[in-house]
């Protein structure tokens, strides 16, 4: 996969291309990337990507020029001409699941035969999910334009973006800390980047998030809230450590003892700190059975 960014700080990515898993990742050539200054776009002397909001306003707005031409260097092509009186939006919303996946499937990847997919990093974007994530990782390239500032001249993203993310309910100054996550995540999924192959095992069976809550042993792999519930605690060496003992439960070799006490530890962990994931979680009847008795606790 290749990942495209359009940016005013090329610099930012420097380390995170460093590091871990995403240096390996591109030194296998499983990922590879290319980084856009977008004052590279611009012609005037000052190099100007940003300019004064129509209507008045706090900040300033990036100019639709040079993110233009830049994104026509990469490929993408403007849309066909839209209807740009009005308030309402014009593009219409891209369907998706109640997970927030894009659908139906295999839609991006269709529309990504002759063109890559843009991407606008912004916070008024739909927020970006495992779901998204892994629909993302089955693409051949993915443009990510950050915005900056008090936001992005808005005929950009009708022109020329297929989707608008944002990382969460939070502030931002701007979208390269999002194009960075957005890139671990959709990485991490694409067969061969982490050291072992199980995501990539996983997704080629095309089994959903509440089929691969337990390994072959039937211990519960972690599903890091891809529509299931919260992982459940980890330990490891020393078995005491400031006055603690790492569960025995984990200690004796039981694999049925173990997979009943990580399953309670993920509905307590959920439950306490993410209980609206509880509604759209998987849960079996003994789950239930925990988790009201958990509840109960509480009272
Ligand atoms: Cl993608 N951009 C900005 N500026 N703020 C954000 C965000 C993105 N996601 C969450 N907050």
């Amino acid at each position: 996969m290749r990942f495209e960014i359009v940016t005013i700080f090329p610099g930012f990515f420097a380390g995170f291309f460093e590091n871990g898993i995403v240096r390996r990742a591109l030194a296998e050539g499983l990922v590879t990337v290319g980084v856009h200054d977008l004052r590279a776009f611009t012609h005037d002397r000052h190099r100007t990507v940003d300019d004064r909001p129509f209507g008045g306003g706090e900040g300033m707005v990036l100019k639709a020029e040079p993110l233009a031409e830049a994104l026509e260097s990469l490929g993408i092509r403007p849309r066909a001409e839209q209807p740009c009186q009005g308030t309402t939006s014009v593009v219409p919303p891209l369907p998706q699941n109640d997970a927030g996946a894009l659908a139906p499937e295999g839609m991006l990847l269709a529309a990504n035969v002759h063109r890559p997919t843009a991407i606008l990093l912004s916070a008024q974007g739909r927020r970006f999910t495992q779901a998204i994530a892994r629909d993302l990782s089955h693409l051949d390239r993915a443009v990510l334009i950050c915005g900056r500032y008090e936001g992005v001249d808005e005929r950009v993203n009708q022109l020329y973006c297929d989707m608008e993310l944002s990382i969460g309910d939070y502030v931002l100054s701007g979208g390269e800390l999002a194009a960075a996550v957005v890139m671990d995540a959709t990485m991490r999924l694409i067969p061969g980047v982490l050291g072992n192959e199980a995501s990539g095992e996983f997704e080629s069976f095309g089994v959903s998030d509440a089929e691969i809550a337990s390994n072959i042993e039937g211990v519960p792999r972690s599903q890091h809230g891809s529509g299931g519930l919260l992982d459940y605690p980890h330990y490891t060496r020393p078995a005491e450590f400031g006055g603690l003992r790492a569960p025995e439960v984990l200690m004796n070799g039981d694999h049925l003892e173990i997979r009943r006490w990580r399953r309670e530890q993920q509905l307590r962990k959920t439950l306490a700190n993410r209980p609206d994931l509880l509604e759209g979680a998987a849960m079996s009847a003994e789950d239930r059975r925990l988790l009201d008795a958990i509840r109960r606790e509480g009272r």
